[in-house]
């Protein structure tokens, strides 16, 4: 095995449908990062942020992952852009899911699944004991996604997106718990 191969390796997870997931750069901004962010929100995420999140996980309080193919079927290095990127900004014993976005031509083949696993995965690992996010009320996939996980609304913040749209802010509670642990394996044999 090569040095690059290892370092591979060590720095990335395997998920499902030959996907590789590993830690954002800056480089992959340019890699497909910007270009599925385009895609996914009316306001994206501009380059500066997506630095500064970045530059911001050295002191450990965010923690952001892409999503390339493998190819040769599953098995051989990672090809091609980003295809799909997910974040956490951890605060006290809590996650907070900053941003999940996956390319559309890359949607409904367990891409935002692979990310949503792997990032309660870093969170259970840092001891957080429940996670939470922002979801718009239009972006019902996203809604179906986290129900998935667990989480359920908890109220709503209104016009939160360009002073137009309301968020509905989701919870979800007990992530150490045995419970969790089985959902998230349920969830890894999906696909
Ligand atoms: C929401 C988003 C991240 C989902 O990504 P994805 O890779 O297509 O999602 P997955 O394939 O992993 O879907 C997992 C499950 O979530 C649910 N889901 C995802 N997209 C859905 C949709 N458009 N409609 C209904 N359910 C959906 C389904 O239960 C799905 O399981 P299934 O395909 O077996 O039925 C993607 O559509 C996206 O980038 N949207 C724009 C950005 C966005 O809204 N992000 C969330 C902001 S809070």
């Amino acid at each position: 095995m090569s040095v690059i191969e290892r370092m591979l390796r060590r720095d990335s997870a395997s998920g499902p449908n030959g996907l590789v997931l590993a830690p954002m750069r800056k480089r992959d901004l340019k890699d497909g990062v910007l270009e599925t962010e385009s895609h996914a929100y009316p306001t994206p995420w501009s380059p500066r942020v997506f630095q500064s999140e970045i530059e911001q996980v050295g002191s450990g309080s965010r923690y952001y992952l892409t999503a390339r193919r493998r190819s040769d079927g599953g098995r051989g290095r990672p090809t091609g852009p980003s295809i799909g990127h997910g974040g956490l900004w951890f605060t006290a014993d809590e996650a907070h899911v900053t941003n999940i976005a996956v390319h559309p031509d890359a949607r409904r083949t367990g891409v935002a699944r692979a990310l949503m696993i792997a990032l309660a995965d870093e969170a259970i690992r840092r001891e957080c004991v429940a996670w939470t996010l922002e979801v718009r009320v239009s972006s019902t996939g996203a809604q179906g996604l986290y129900h998935e996980f667990g989480f359920v609304p908890a109220g709503v913040r209104k016009r939160y997106y360009d002073n137009v749209e309301d968020a509905i802010v989701m919870w979800c509670h007990d992530i150490q718990e045995g419970d969790y642990a089985r959902r998230l394996d349920h969830l890894r044999g999906t696909r």
